[in-house]
């Protein structure tokens, strides 16, 4: 087996994106942050005045949505239509875009086959909320990384304060509790863990610590395959 993937998926300030960067670079893998595509399907509608909540004008948009994810030493950049909005997309409002328009069919349709052919020819380890599920039911390793609402708005404020945004402790931990609800309860591919997923409650543990576990799982599970 020369290629792998490992998907990795579970709710908001789980600590997804950083783990999968830390294991990425430890085990040579492509990272593929997925939520950030859904993020840059919501910063087009900002930027041009279209209501994240209204599927038919965002239906309408995605043939104008060119979205380019590129590869690079310290994690992903995200272009939209050839501007880099890696950053951009981290705000408040694009996230709660993200939520509005992951609900809508087309736009999940059009990002899963996109996210499918970035996997495609390399090892890659993609995070998001449908990778086991339905991007790649197929990845030999899938983990569900999950952690306590409290502990996840904590580090979604810290890492707010970090791009220099305002958060207030309440406000952000509502805001996981909703972005939730949205993720498990929509009707298109919902946030879950699937059946062959293994769980990793991460709220008591370093960053460091959950590095380590998913490195072994990824170990022990392609060694298994290998036979
Ligand atoms: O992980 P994130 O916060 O960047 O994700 C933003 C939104 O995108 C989140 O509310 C759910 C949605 N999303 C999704 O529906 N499916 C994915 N594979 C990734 C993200």
């Amino acid at each position: 087996m020369k290629n792998y993937a490992v998907a990795l998926d579970g709710p908001a300030g789980s600590g997804k994106s950083t783990i999968a960067k830390r294991v990425a670079r430890k085990k040579q893998l492509l990272y593929i942050d997925t939520g950030a595509m859904y993020r840059a399907v919501a910063q087009f509608c900002i930027q041009n005045g279209i209501d994240t909540q209204k599927e038919a004008a965002v239906v309408e948009a995605l043939p104008h949505i060119q979205i380019d994810v590129i590869a690079k030493e310290d994690g992903q950049r995200i272009l939209l239509n050839g501007e880099d909005v890696t950053e951009k997309v981290r705000s408040q409002a694009a996230g709660k875009g993200a939520s509005d328009v992951a609900v809508m069919l087309d736009v999940r349709e059009t990002l899963t086959k996109m996210q499918r052919e970035l996997a495609k020819g390399n090892s890659v380890i993609m995070d998001g909320r449908d990778i086991g599920t339905n991007v790649l039911p197929d990845a030999q390793v899938k983990i569900y990384l999950d952690a306590k609402v409290e502990v996840r708005a904590e580090r979604r404020c810290k890492e707010l304060r970090e791009l220099g945004q305002e958060a207030d402790f309440e406000t952000v931990k509502l805001q996981i509790e909703q972005r939730d609800a949205a993720d498990k309860n929509r009707k298109y591919n919902p946030l879950r863990k699937a059946e062959d997923a293994i769980e990793i409650d991460s709220s008591y543990m370093t960053m460091e610590e959950v590095e380590n576990m998913v490195c072994s799982i990824i170990e022990k599970k392609i060694q298994e395959k290998r036979g």
